[in-house]
């Protein structure tokens, strides 16, 4: 038995949810009003608090600011009209555990409230703006607002969807937001949407019972039973066909599915991150994807920047990927030379940062010394200037910074001259101007060196 405050300025929707929690023997109190909703949560040991967001002119997000403020560990859940997906939102942006919108099914209220009280409450230690995680690399604005948002809604139920071009680090995100979350202790379940026919659908993802098909011959509990208490990571959630999407939905809806072969209910009790480099609102909007399953998904939208928009990040991924790959390679490469460094700052990564993290990969494999030099440089012959869709792999065909096109039209003579004055200058630069230490860098001899400066008027 619980107790728990329902708030909301109609009287018939108090006597309503009272009615139908009293029956599941809690213990219920209300109120009309935020002013009086606060003075009973102070005066009597709430478990949860269900609050209208429209209240008249008084909003049932202030309450939960002023709740969360009070009692941060107290959940809270917000009803809402279908028609106002935004506040939901904010609700679960501001530490609301779920939302249920209006209208809604007794079976529906009765889950989420199951839910909320079983969910295990740990103090949130949201410190904002740091990484939540060691492996996540940025100090860009874009990828400091992104941390922000990852602290400030991991410790909530609210489901998330992150999407973005590929590469720039969704499932890194999603297993920050798992990690970061109450649930941190259960499981992390991946489910690769379009890597499960249709027809396997149920059975993979809720499981079946010994002998409900050919080739059921064990029973299972599905990834859905596997992910319960934790998170379930969708991949490539817009991949859903409608079948499926509704029989997502459904669960999500109902928190409960039958496994195949099963005439027991089981109940479950999920977060759901799902990832997708598709604009799912644009798939919505086709008709592609179902609009009341993307709200339950997109309660938090995440968007991923691509690295060419977050150029700022480079040099800490760079650092970062050289002292990962110096470990696995066992070598001591420690930096770039300044032109590899400029080559890079100026490319703008259509595979995003597991591009980057490729070429340092790839860098320290070719390196001979303990610098990383141009040459050991492979960038994607195309520079794509794409957005939005996946841009793909990076080609087996690679040639450094420029496309071949480019590279025949300046003419071997000057690519060559121009890159051995970048040499020349880094070379210097890494030495501290030492002509003779620089002509060692270089393999050549003091007077070859001190030719090709004055060649090159440097
Ligand atoms: N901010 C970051 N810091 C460190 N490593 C990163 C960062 N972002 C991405 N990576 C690395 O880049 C690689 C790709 O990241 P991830 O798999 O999360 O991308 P994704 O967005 O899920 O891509 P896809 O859409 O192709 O599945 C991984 O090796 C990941 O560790
Ligand atoms: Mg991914």
């Amino acid at each position: 038995m619980a107790s728990i405050l329902v708030v909301d300025d109609e009287l018939s929707m108090r006597e309503f949810l009272s009615i139908l929690l009293e029956k599941q023997g809690h213990h219920v109190f209300t109120a009309g009003d935020p002013q009086r909703a606060l003075a009973t949560a102070d005066s009597h040991q709430l478990d949860l608090v269900i609050t209208d967001i429209r209240m008249g002119s008084m909003s049932g997000l202030d309450l939960l600011k002023d709740l969360k403020d009070r009692y941060a560990d107290l959940p809270v859940l917000l009803i809402t009209a279908f028609a106002s997906p935004e506040d939901a939102v904010s609700a679960m942006k501001n530490g609301a555990f779920d939302y249920i919108t209006k209208p809604f099914k007794v079976d529906e209220i009765i889950a989420v409230v199951n839910a909320a009280l079983q969910a295990p409450t740990a103090p949130a230690t949201a410190s904002r703006q740091q990484s939540p995680s060691h492996d996540i690399i940025g100090n860009s604005p874009e990828m400091l607002k992104i941390f922000d948002l990852i602290n400030r809604i991991a410790p909530t139920h609210a489901n998330v969807l992150i999407y973005g071009e590929s590469g720039t680090g969704k499932e890194l995100v999603a297993k920050a937001i798992h990690k970061s979350s109450k649930a941190a202790a259960n499981a992390f379940v991946p489910i690769t949407c379009n890597a499960i026919p249709e027809t396997l659908f149920e059975s993979e993802l809720f499981g079946h019972v010994k002998g409900s098909f050919t080739g059921a011959t064990a029973n299972t509990v599905g990834l859905f039973g596997q992910a319960n208490n934790g998170t379930a990571f969708l991949d490539e959630v817009g991949e859903l066909t409608p079948l499926t999407q509704t029989k997502l939905l459904r669960v999500l809806q109902e928190r409960e599915f039958k496994r195949v072969g099963d005439t027991q209910i089981t109940k479950i009790n999920v977060r759901i991150i799902s990832a997708t480099n598709r604009n799912l609102e644009e798939e919505v909007m086709h008709g592609n994807f179902r609009e009341d399953l993307f709200y339950r998904l997109a309660v938090v939208p995440i968007r991923m920047p691509p690295l060419r928009e977050r150029k700022g990040d480079v040099p800490l991924l760079i650092d970062f990927f050289l002292k990962k790959y110096a470990k696995i390679f066992d070598k001591e490469v420690r930096e770039l030379s300044s032109y590899a460094m400029e080559v890079l700052m100026n490319y703008d990564y259509p595979g995003n940062v597991r591009e980057l993290e490729n070429i340092i990969e790839r860098g320290v494999a070719l390196a001979t010394s303990n610098i990383i030099l141009p040459e050991s440089l492979t960038l994607s012959s195309h520079r794509k200037k794409a957005a939005g869709a996946s841009t793909g792999e990076i080609p087996e065909n690679l040639v450094a910074v420029r496309s071949e096109e480019e590279l025949f039209d300046e003419g071997l003579e000057k690519i060559m001259a121009r890159f051995e004055k970048k040499l020349l200058i880094t070379a210097l630069e890494k030495t501290n101007y030492s002509k003779m230490r620089a002509a060692d860098l270089l393999k050549i001899s003091f007077r070859s060196f001190r030719y090709k400066l004055q060649k090159y008027n440097l």
